[in-house]
Formats: C-alpha cells, sequence, structure tokens
C-alpha cells in the first residue's frame, strides 16, 4: 500500500527530519512498505487476528454477482484502475469473475512498490492468460492524472484493504475530492472501509501475538538506519497498539525504552529520546456506516451500494460521482 503525497512533495529525509523534530515524535506509515515492510505487510494478511483482509476477502467471493451488477461491468469497455494494488489476491476474485461474463477491460494496478507490481503481473498473467493489463509504478495522484489523459474509457477505480483508514479525516476528505477532480459521471469509486466494532478485536489485529506487526513498525527504523544512515537499535524500542473507542481510531506507536540519542547522518542531526518517549507511527481509522456516507457527500460523491460481510466487519463501499 502506498498513501498519497497530496499534502506535500517531501522527500524521506525531509519526513523523518519533521517528525523526529516535532513533540510529539511522529514517522509516517507511508514509509513502511519498503521490500521488506512490503513482505511484512503480506505476513500480516495471513495473521488470524487480522480479520480486515478476511472480512473484505469474504465480500469479494460471496457478493461477485451482486458487485459485478452495481459497477455496470457488462456494459461499455472500461479500466479496472486498482490503488495500492498489492497481491491483487482479492481482486483476483473479481477479475475471474468479470472474465467469465465476457466483460472487456483493461485491470490497471497502480502501486508504489515495483517488486510488487511484477509479481502480480506474473501472477495474473499465469491465471488469467487473455486479460489486459497496464501497470502503473508510483504515486496515486500523479498516475491517475497521466492515466486519465492517456485513456477515455470508463473507469472503475479499486481503493481497497482498509487503506483508507490509514490517512486523518482531512487527508481522506482531499484524497476523495482530488479523484473526484479526475473522475467522469459514469466512473465508479469502490473503497474498503473497516468498521467500528468490539475494541478488543480492533486492539489484537493490531497487537498479535506471534509480533509481525511490532517487526513491521520496527522496520521503519531499520530502513531509516540504511538508507539515511542512522544509527537506531531497533530493539530499544517497543511496539505499543493502542484503540480509542471515541475517535474508532487504532493507533501505533514505537516508545523508547530508555533515554537514547540517535544519530541520523544524512540529516547531519542527532534526536535524543527521553524514556518511554513514544514515535506516533500509523492511525488506522475505523468507520460507521454514517462517517461513510458523511465522507462520500463532503468529497463529492453518493453512495451507490454498500457490501458487508456477515459479521459487519468490514464495508466495501461504491460511489458514483455527484
Ligand atoms: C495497510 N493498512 C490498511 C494496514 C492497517 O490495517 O492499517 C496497515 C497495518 N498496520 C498494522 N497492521 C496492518
Amino acid at each position: 500500500m502506498q498513501t498519497s503525497s497530496a499534502t506535500g512533495t517531501n522527500t524521506f529525509a525531509d519526513d523523518v527530519r519533521r517528525g523526529l523534530s516535532s513533540a510529539p515524535k511522529f514517522l509516517s506509515s507511508k514509509y513502511f512498505y519498503d521490500d521488506e515492510g512490503s513482505r511484512l505487510f503480506q505476513e500480516i494478511m495471513k495473521l488470524p487476528e487480522y480479520y480486515l483482509t478476511k472480512s473484505e476477502f469474504e465480500i469479494f467471493s460471496t457478493q461477485t454477482k451482486q458487485i459485478y451488477e452495481a459497477f455496470g461491468a457488462s456494459g461499455a469497455e472500461f479500466d479496472l484502475i486498482e490503488l495500492g494494488a498489492g497481491d491483487g489476491a482479492k481482486t483476483s476474485v473479481l477479475v475471474d469473475y468479470f472474465l467469465e461474463q465476457n466483460a472487456v477491460f483493461t485491470y490497471v494496478p497502480i502501486d508504489i512498490s515495483e517488486e510488487a507490481l511484477h509479481f502480480l503481473t506474473e501472477k495474473f498473467h499465469a491465471r488469467f492468460p487473455n486479460l489486459s493489463i497496464q501497470t502503473e509504478r508510483g504515486d496515486y495522484f500523479r498516475t491517475l492524472e497521466t492515466f486519465q489523459s492517456k485513456s477515455d474509457r470508463r473507469k472503475i477505480i479499486l481503493f481497497l484493504g482498509s487503506n483508507i483508514g490509514n490517512f486523518g479525516r482531512q487527508q481522506a476528505h482531499d484524497f476523495f475530492a482530488g479523484l473526484r477532480a479526475v473522475m467522469n459521471e459514469n466512473d465508479r469509486l469502490f473503497i474498503g472501509f473497516d468498521l467500528q466494532k468490539d475494541p478488543r478485536v480492533i486492539l489484537r489485529a493490531y497487537d498479535d501475538a506471534s509480533g509481525v506487526t511490532a517487526e513491521f513498525n520496527l522496520n521503519l527504523l531499520t530502513r531509516i538506519n540504511r538508507e539515511l544512515g542512522a544509527d537506531f537499535n531497533p530493539a530499544d524500542f517497543s511496539h505499543y497498539a493502542s484503540y480509542h473507542p471515541i475517535e474508532g481510531a487504532a493507533r501505533s506507536f514505537l516508545m523508547s525504552r530508555k533515554t537514547q540519542t540517535v544519530s541520523i547522518k544524512a540529516l547531519n542531526k542527532t534526536f535524543e529520546f527521553a524514556a518511554w518517549e513514544p514515535i506516533f507511527m500509523e492511525i488506522s481509522q475505523k468507520y460507521n456506516l454514517a462517517m461513510i456516507e458523511d465522507l462520500a457527500n463532503a468529497s463529492g460523491f453518493q453512495i451507490a451500494e454498500n457490501f458487508l460481510d456477515g459479521k459487519h466487519f468490514y464495508a466495501d463501499s461504491l460511489w458514483k460521482p455527484v
């Protein structure tokens, strides 16, 4: 997954400087996804505690026909564009059904990771030899804009996996308003939202017993060491997850286990950490149906249909421009 740089074009180094110079300190979760981070995220999706992937997969596999019909996919040729495609596991369920129905479309996965795109293309080519695929590597907005000028076909845009949860409220609104600006009346946007539920279920998903989520967070420190010449000792930080039931937000932190100084060569700077000082790493916002509707309306869309799993853990919401 990637998050958009809609709020600025800062480099990794600038963002790290800004985050570690702030009070409280923060690092952006959009930098989690180097090759190791992407691999760890694949592991997370297989964890028993991480219900999100399973719930969305259930929606895609049990309501495929309804989704196909709601997309109006039997009509004119279209582009099925997936933002932050990852391994495309859920999308392959749709693609399989769409091909069976003889729908005419090009699958356009967009992702920041070259490796993820390569892996996905190989998998899709092997499984669907007749599928037309056009990969786009890079940032969502920039690639979408160039894509807009390349194709005048109808667009069905997928933004799955609760990736929107990693945006703050304002950022989510700006992101969708930006998408709205490159969409035409007949285009559709299909978004995965993790729903509010028993807070214990949510907390476990971000604090798994086998410690993969902890590793996923700590990997960003290793990335800063490698790419910016820092001397973080990941063992001196400890992953801490929380869920705030009023805000509906899960948050992850790395807590400094002791008073320590970390130096980052590329920034020519050292950073002081007090014992048990947190670095805020990630928000995973959970929604309810009213919040989803408000967000749609505020960013220039209306809800065409919501698809929920049996436990009502998760919703895939189909939006059309107004
Ligand atoms: C990619 N994103 C939707 C995941 C989430 O659930 O917020 C990232 C993640 N962080 C910890 N576990 C998974």
